[in-house]
């Protein structure tokens, strides 16, 4: 298939409209498109149509039984497809439009094929322009998963989107770099009190708990699944964002990731190292210079995060045999930048 490929620049209007009419007659006629969000590139179709959802698993070659985020313009728009409750309105007006998704109850004109079945739908009404004006003309809810072949990071930008589906999709809106860098934050509502946490992101656990004091926090966000756990979002049982070479967390400061790295090079490996800012220059020491990749300053998480999965990718590319990566905390930011990191490294953390 050929994909047309428009770079957008949000400040020539008139361009901008044109391409997002284009992309829209695209969703409506049922092909796909991709387009950037705040959070990650998403690959989008008719979220009300059962061949667009499949075309969807098809270019992304994800497993069905994985559910789609249905993406809507405007919050009250959830009210099509879901049952909404006082607890969503809460949701919607302290994060809404913004890098949050909540799980509710589906309503029966959403095809099984989006929600795998399940009897809850995921939306999420993202904050980017583009994607909110596309969503807008489409006209319908767009069903779009991360637009990453599936097992890969998440797109981030322009040429690593191209990079995964030039040739899978009818369009696609290259939009630059997204924000976040990230996927949304998922959450389910379990009741007018409760929440469970499936899936970090730059909505925190903290910005939840000041909602309500009861969010529970999913068994995958931070460990393997066990033997006869339950997996409450899918899509947490997959190996996930995983460069393919080895890709390692390492549990400890500076000076012990450096000493750990420093044996391997000694025993004939070639390492890559994301490190903190701050930590370049001593690594440098022990590694050529393209091997050292700096992923932000210590304490800034955000930028980390905004990084992490365009550098996954980049780091792929080098001749290392291996990838280290500092295993984040897991206070605010850092409890998504661990989620994500931790699949990329297959959960091999080692403690340093
Ligand atoms: O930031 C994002 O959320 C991006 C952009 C494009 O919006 N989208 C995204 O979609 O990350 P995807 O498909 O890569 O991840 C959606 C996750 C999957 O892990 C899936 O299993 C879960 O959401 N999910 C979807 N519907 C669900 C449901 N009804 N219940 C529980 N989990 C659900
Ligand atoms: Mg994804």
């Amino acid at each position: 298939m050929e994909t047309k490929i428009v770079k957008i620049d949000i400040k020539n209007a008139a361009e901008m409209q044109k391409a997002i009419d284009d992309a829209a007659r695209v969703i409506i006629q049922g092909g796909l498109v991709v387009f950037p969000t705040e959070t990650v590139y998403g690959l989008g179709g008719n979220g009300l149509s059962r061949d667009a959802a499949k075309k969807i698993y098809a270019a992304k070659g994800r497993p069905s039984d994985n559910p789609l985020i249905l993406h809507i313009a405007r919050p009250e728009d959830a009210e099509a497809v879901a049952v909404t409750s006082p607890m969503y309105e809460r949701l919607a007006t302290l994060f809404m439009p913004g890098p949050l998704t909540v799980v509710l109850p589906v309503k029966t004109c959403v095809p099984k094929s989006v929600t795998a079945g399940l009897s809850t739908v995921a939306v999420r009404c993202p904050a980017h322009p583009v994607a909110h004006w596309l969503i807008e003309a489409a006209g319908v809810p767009i069903a779009a998963p991360s637009a990453n072949l599936s097992g890969s990071p998440s797109p981030t930008c322009g040429a690593h989107v191209i990079e995964d589906m030039n040739g899978r999709v009818d369009m696609i809106l290259d939009g630059g770099d997204a924000d976040f860098g990230l996927e949304s934050t998922i959450v389910k509502i379990e009741d007018d009190e409760s929440l469970t946490l499936l899936r970090p992101g730059a909505i925190t656990l903290e910005d939840l708990r000041a909602v309500t004091p009861v969010v529970k926090v999913a068994d995958a966000v931070l460990h393997a699944l066990r033997e006869g756990e339950t997996v409450l979002s899918p899509g947490m049982k997959y190996r996930h964002y995983a460069p393919a070479t080895e890709t390692y967390l390492l549990d400890g400061d500076g000076d012990a990731r450096l000493s750990y790295v420093a044996k391997r090079v000694s025993e004939g490996h070639t390492p890559c190292v994301l490190v903190y800012e701050e930590e370049r220059a001593t690594f440098l020491e022990i590694l050529p210079q393209d091997h050292v990749i700096v992923f932000g300053k210590k304490d800034d998480m955000r930028m980390q995060a905004h990084n992490l999965f365009y550098l996954l990718r980049e780091a792929d590319k080098l001749s290392a045999d291996e990838i280290y990566a500092p295993a984040p905390p897991l206070t605010g930011m850092g409890m998504a930048l661990y989620n994500r990191m931790i699949r990329a490294a297959a959960h091999r953390v080692i403690t340093l």
